[in-house]
């Protein structure tokens, strides 16, 4: 069959592009110069993990190399210098969530932010016969803490279905919110789908019952601007390797008030205001979730890499991310046998795709002699893949070095699976 040309339909979908100079950007990112089996590479795993800009790279480096003691631990000079960056990294994260820094807890990603609300206020707050109300395209992390406290306490979990095109049903969401609903733990965006879900009307028809909602952001702060007080979200968490960050540092926001009712996470030095054998007594919020000594240099690390985002802009790179995504949208929507999951209006730069005649993996591995880096499988999220009636898909994730001619080289190592396994 005839493919739309490359360069026309390229032309096409950049018509509307504001100016966004990719090409400067991945100058940045010393990695994407690398070949991969003798071809460029053409990273489109970003949804799994990012890669990293100088920017990160450099201060982290600059950080061990000038900076570096433990935090909140020395009088001497390197230890304040450390603990001054620390703590303005953790202003930078509430800049750019528009939260209080006292609301920012450092976690080591956001499976460890979900673990510590369930492990915390979960076991504070929720007794037998509890509910907490999901939806059924979570990732794992935002099942299976809930899971441990249905084994735990003999809570039950309530899941919102999806719709055949990956839309949350915010009919039978609202339906499932009862006088025993404890929690709202919601994915802003789903890592398979790339759906993003009515986040201030989820948060709106929970708080009219007085259920407080936690937010998964992994996928959505990567690819928008979010706002908690806009959202009037109580807990929201995200990792920061998928944020161009480096990996072993998270988020959890949460309310103040909410974080101050809650006990301690793990116990350890740091999070303590006094430690005897007759009892001890803990620091306030956030340090009470820190417990030992945190991941400092990643903390910093994490603040470079939002500076790096919001200085390109975040509603820049949203633009640009969207242009792919309609870009490999239509390409692969002309590949025969080509199924994509998650057609929704809403919908971050994250394309899931199966072919009829081959498997997830198969696809993943013959696009990778391409050159072209896909993820394949389940994607953590084996509930939801039940609900496509599928093993798997192979899941295309754009980030905001991608371009179209890296669209093109996709289209064409995908075209090429269909040939060999179509014949
Ligand atoms: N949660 C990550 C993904 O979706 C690992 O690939």
């Amino acid at each position: 069959m005839t493919m739309p040309t490359g360069a026309a339909a390229r032309a096409q979908t950049r018509a509307n592009t504001p100016a966004y100079d990719v090409a400067r950007v991945r100058r940045d990112f010393p990695i994407l110069t690398r070949s991969v089996h003798g071809r460029p590479l053409v990273y489109l795993d970003n949804g799994a993990s990012a890669q990293k800009p100088l920017r990160v790279i450099e201060t982290m480096r600059q950080v061990m190399e000038e900076d570096y003691a433990n935090v909140h631990r020395g009088v001497h000079f390197l230890s304040q210098r450390a603990t001054e960056r620390y703590e303005a990294a953790r202003e930078t994260v509430a800049r750019f969530l528009n939260a209080d820094a006292r609301e920012i807890v450092f976690t080591r990603n956001l499976t460890e932010g979900i673990n510590l609300v369930a492990a915390t206020y979960g076991r504070r707050f929720f007794e037998k016969g509890d509910e907490v109300v999901v939806s059924a395209m979570e990732h794992h992390a935002n099942i299976v803490p809930w899971q441990m406290l249905e084994n735990e306490r003999g809570i039950r979990i309530s899941v919102v279905p999806v719709d055949d095109a990956g839309e949350l049903r915010m009919d039978v969401y609202e339906s499932l919110l009862s006088p025993r609903t404890r929690l709202v733990a919601m994915t802003h965006c789903s890592n398979v789908l790339g759906t993003v879900t009515p986040a201030a009307e989820i948060v709106r028809l929970a708080h009219g019952r007085g259920i407080p909602v936690l937010l998964d952001g992994a996928q959505a702060v990567v690819h928008r601007a979010v706002d908690v007080k806009a959202l009037d979200v109580d807990f929201y968490g995200f990792t920061g390797h998928k944020l161009y960050g480096p990996t072993g540092i998270g988020v959890l926001y949460g309310k103040h008030e909410l974080l101050a009712k809650m006990p301690p996470y793990q116990g350890g030095g740091d999070m303590i205001r006094s430690v005897s054998f007759s009892g001890t007594t803990f620091k306030d919020p956030p340090e009470r979730f820190e417990a030992g000594t945190p991941a400092i240099v990643e903390a910093i690390g994490l603040a470079a890499a939002i500076d790096y985002v919001t200085e390109l802009g975040q509603d820049a790179i949203a633009a640009h991310e969207q242009q792919l995504l309609e870009y490999a949208t239509r390409l692969l929507s002309a590949i025969p046998g080509l199924r994509i999951y998650g057609t929704v209006a809403e919908k971050a730069a994250i394309l899931s795709f199966t072919l009829e005649t081959a498997h997830a993996h198969d696809i993943g591995t013959i696009v990778d002699r391409a050159g072209v880096a896909l993820r394949t499988g389940h994607h953590c999220a084996q509930p939801l893949m039940e609900r496509l009636g599928v093993a798997g898909t192979a899941r295309a994730s754009f980030g905001l070095y991608n371009t179209h001619e890296e669209v093109d080289r996709l289209a064409e190592a995908v075209r090429s699976v269909e040939e060999i396994f179509g014949r």
